[in-house]
């Protein structure tokens, strides 16, 4: 049975002190997760030990690392190997949002290469996929996610993509507050799902999780989440007050 996941993306927001405090907020509320429910706090670098300290008694808590660098090792300044990461812990990894595809140039190609160095690693990509708004509004989102996904992710095995958490987040909806409505959530979703099970089969799509992303708040979570094949989200700003995430966290299924 494929995990329910509210992973949140701080993005480049909040101090060491401010993040503690959110944790430990957050944490407070005491949501006790089911056995198929997963939160995933994805975090600036140098507050993942923090973070990881602060989820390790929790079940199905765990902190996410929001970029690691394509090359294993090397004299690559002011980059993070997955390997680092996963000296530290680290279980999960955000690969491609499209801030860093859009502001560091990360191509298809270059994200394969990302995935391969996090599953080397043994951390799970959560891999971004989605659309800008020219192509949502020309009609041909489902031909560019598809290309997304064949590009950056079909050179792995079954087993591997099983193992990846992909998050559909519309580019237009990305902190613009325009979410997309769960018709269309539920529409890219299931067609995600059908290109997984062409290029891998129904057993192998079926036991992907699938997070949509762009403008989840803690109002319109519960209907996306109820979507059957929105598997959670991948949350921006609602991740960064306490309640609006707490709530979050309360309305997967
Ligand atoms: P918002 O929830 O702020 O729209 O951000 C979504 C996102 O980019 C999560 O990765």
């Amino acid at each position: 049975m494929r995990k329910q996941i509210a992973a949140a993306n701080w993005k480049m927001n909040l101090t060491y002190q401010q993040g503690e405090k959110l944790l430990g907020d957050i944490l407070k509320a005491d949501n006790k997760l089911a056995d198929h429910q997963q939160v995933i706090f994805g975090v600036p670098f140098p507050y993942l030990m923090m973070a990881g300290g602060a989820v390790t008694e929790e079940n199905n808590y765990d902190v996410a690392a929001q970029n690691c660098y394509e090359k294993k090792s090397g004299a690559y300044t002011g980059e993070v190997s997955a390997e680092m990461l996963q000296s530290i812990n680290v279980k999960y990894c955000i690969i491609g949002h499209s801030e860093r595809r859009e502001y560091f140039g990360e191509t298809n190609q270059v994200l394969a290469e990302k995935l391969n160095r996090c599953l080397e690693n043994s951390i799970i990509p959560i891999f971004c996929c989605g659309e800008p708004l020219n192509i949502r509004e020309a009609g041909t989102q489902n031909h560019f996610v598809a290309a997304q996904l064949k590009q950056s992710l079909f050179h792995l095995s079954a087993e591997q993509v099983q193992s990846v958490i992909i998050a559909y987040e519309p580019i237009w909806a990305i902190g613009t507050g325009k979410t997309a409505t769960t018709a269309q959530a539920q529409e890219i979703h299931a067609f995600l799902r059908s290109v997984l099970a062409s290029q891998y089969s129904e057993e192998v799509a079926d036991e992907v999780s699938i997070l949509y992303g762009g403008s989840v708040k803690p109002n319109n979570a519960k209907e996306l989440f109820g979507c059957p094949d929105v598997d959670g989200g991948l949350v921006g700003g609602a991740s960064i007050v306490a309640a609006d995430f707490i709530t979050i966290i309360q309305s997967l299924k």
